[in-house]
């Protein structure tokens, strides 16, 4: 239970409840009344028409574009990227309920205390940074360097841009003018303590670039000698605040672009060259290897990424490994042509944003890209050769599993290596076949069942959706199912545990708050499932016949299921009696009466 661990559910509810959720989204996000709910562009994702919807009601929001929601406190944990406990303070805050500082654990107290503290000293380090840059006795070799990798004021200045100064304990000495210990500058990453040396700054007689998160937050720093000299970039390492493998340099803008793709580059001085060439949606991973959770990330501001990475070969084989990842999070990537130079930044300086605009025109999916890499390790003038680059290219393209998608990109590879389309075809269907013969004969069964099995259960649980959307929804249809369905029902372990709290708050409240609900659950994950389960889109108002009738059928298709179930598992115990009782109920099923309650 989230914030149950150190506050009462009580309290909790009650600073839930005297912070209205339309007003409190509604100072962040520009809503519009709309029959019973509140719409407004999606803050979550990008999009140009509103499919974010705030219910007044029910307390919570969700949205039908990309499918995030929540209650108060998730949207402030989402947006503020704040903990449980930061958003119920800020709330209480808003609603002057003060809390009691007894019920917080000592432990979670020192955490919260030192995560924000972590986030004071990062922007106070970033406005030191910046400051020295703009000295001019300090900072002019700095502003000298960025000027003359042709960095505008403007963009400067809009990345937050800093200069660490020569003496290396300058920053140290400023953070503890500002009263902070050791002990909490050394979690900084920004010090280092040396039992010798004593302390020093991790960052001298370089250029600083702060790294933020998605809100704008200073999560950590990276600084890039001047010319030449090794380690060209030194980063911040992981603290508690900044955790690599989740965050994307330059998101906090990108995330506000109008355009409908993001462009992944390689590096810090890349970004900041796409953004001021007008490439304001351009991000790149931290000088690590791109990660799922980052592709996630991206996920929720846009479905199509560009890559553009370097052109050597360590930033092809990066692309090569990113390309899957990207697609496993759901998106399409495609790859850019740089080419003859080496990254987005020297490109754009050497043939400008209206040349890159085109290469992104031309920017082949990635599928030509992983062909084209292929292609590189074969002498294509080499018969042998270029028969096993066939070969090879044949069974890549048994990625593409859909037939007619599969013929397609066939062709296309046939047309552009200039070979026969049908010989092409029949080698790849020829390593299609011994793909599954190599599988067994049983493996293959196995799957087309479970692909129908897959259908039938998200049809059950858009049922079992459908009916405690009904149930929020509309109080009075509790009475309607009373002695049919209750949450044992509802198969899907996770739509039981939820419909088991919407049942116990009415019978023992006879009213259900949904947000309340959700946030019993302790992570993001569930809490957006739960939000999810009570919002399922309703065509119409309850109370026609045509919706009785779905009711009606909805109804019915539960409980057919849970007592389906009920009976393997009978059978298979052996339990007669059991058996006979699920039996009579099924034939009762049939003739059950099941209506709306009106009025
Ligand atoms: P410039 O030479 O300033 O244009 O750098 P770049 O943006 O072309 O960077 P490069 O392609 O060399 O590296 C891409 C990214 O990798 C950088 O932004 C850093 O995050 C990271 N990186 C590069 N060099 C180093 C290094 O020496 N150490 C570490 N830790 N990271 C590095
Ligand atoms: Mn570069």
């Amino acid at each position: 239970m989230v914030g149950g661990m150190f506050y009462p559910e009580e309290l909790v509810e009650e600073v839930r409840e005297r912070n209205d959720i339309v007003s409190v989204i509604g100072s962040y996000v520009k809503l519009k009344k709309t029959g019973a709910n509140y719409v407004g562009l999606c803050p979550f994702h990008n999009e140009k028409s509103p499919s974010f919807s705030v219910s007044g009601s029910k307390q919570m929001y969700y949205c039908f574009g990309c499918g995030v929601g929540g209650n108060v406190y998730t949207f402030l944990m989402e947006y503020e990227n704040y903990t449980f406990v930061e958003a119920l303070k800020a709330l209480a805050d808003r609603a002057g309920v003060k809390l009691p500082e007894l019920e917080y654990s000592q432990e979670e107290k020192r955490q919260a205390d030192r995560r924000s503290r972590l986030y004071e000293i990062n922007k106070l380090a970033a406005k030191y940074y910046y400051c020295q840059l703009r000295d001019e006795k300090r900072g002019s070799m700095a502003y000298q360097y960025l000027k003359r990798r042709g960095l505008s004021d403007e963009t400067i200045t809009h990345f937050g841009l800093g200069a660490s100064s020569k003496s290396g304990g300058d920053l140290y000495r400023y953070l503890r003018s500002k009263g902070y210990d050791d002990e909490i500058l050394s979690q900084t990453g920004l010090i280092t303590m040396d039992e010798r040396r004593g302390a020093y700054d991790k960052f001298w007689n370089r250029v600083i670039f702060p790294i933020m998160d998605a809100n704008s937050k200073v999560i950590g720093f990276g600084g890039r000698v001047m010319g030449e000299g090794t380690p060209k970039y030194l980063n911040s390492p992981e603290t508690m605040v900044f955790d690599k493998s989740r965050n994307l340099y330059g998101l906090n803008f990108a995330r506000q672009t109008r355009k409908n793709y993001m462009i992944i580059c390689e590096g810090y001085m890349d970004v900041i060259a796409l953004h001021q060439a007008g490439f304001t949606n351009a991000v790149a991973s931290l000088g690590t290897a791109f990660t799922g959770l980052q592709a996630a990330l991206l996920a929720r501001y846009t479905k199509e990424v560009f890559l553009t990475y370097d052109s050597d070969e360590a930033g092809t084989k990066a692309a090569l490994r990113a390309i899957p990842i990207l697609k496993e999070a759901g998106l399409t990537a495609r790859v850019i042509n740089m080419k003859p130079y080496k990254d987005p930044d020297e490109f754009i300086k050497a043939l400008g944003a209206e040349e890159f605009e085109n290469r992104i025109k031309q920017a082949g999916n990635s599928f030509y890209f992983e062909i084209e890499v292929l292609e590189r390790q074969f002498d294509l003038t080499d018969p042998e050769q270029k028969t096993k680059f066939f070969n090879e290219t044949a069974k890549k393209l048994l990625v593409f599993t859909e037939e007619l998608e599969r013929n397609n990109y066939i062709e296309a590879i046939a047309r552009r290596y200039n070979v026969g389309y049908e010989s092409l075809r029949k080698l790849v269907n020829r390593y299609g076949a011994m793909q599954s013969v190599v599988k067994t004969d049983t493996e293959r069964p196995v799957r087309q069942e479970n692909g129908k099995k897959d259908r039938a259960d998200e049809g059950m649980r858009t049922s079992q959706k459908l009916l405690l959307t009904w149930l929020i929804n509309d109080n009075r249809q509790f009475e309607a199912i009373r002695g049919i369905i209750g949450p044992e029902d509802f198969t899907e372990e996770f739509y039981r545990e939820v419909a088991g709290m919407v049942f116990e708050q009415y019978e023992t409240k006879r009213t259900v708050i949904p947000a309340g609900i959700i946030s019993r659950f302790e992570n993001k994950e569930e809490q957006t499932m739960a939000a999810e389960l009570f919002s399922t889109e309703l065509s119409g108002e309850l109370g026609s016949t045509e919706q009785e009738k779905a009711f009606a059928e909805t109804v019915r298709r539960i409980k057919k299921n849970s007592l389906d179930l009920a009976s393997r598992k009978a059978a298979e115990a052996g339990d007669g009696q059991a058996l006979q009782k699920i039996i009579m109920e099924q034939a009762n099923l049939q003739k059950l009466h099941i209506s709306l309650k009106n009025g």
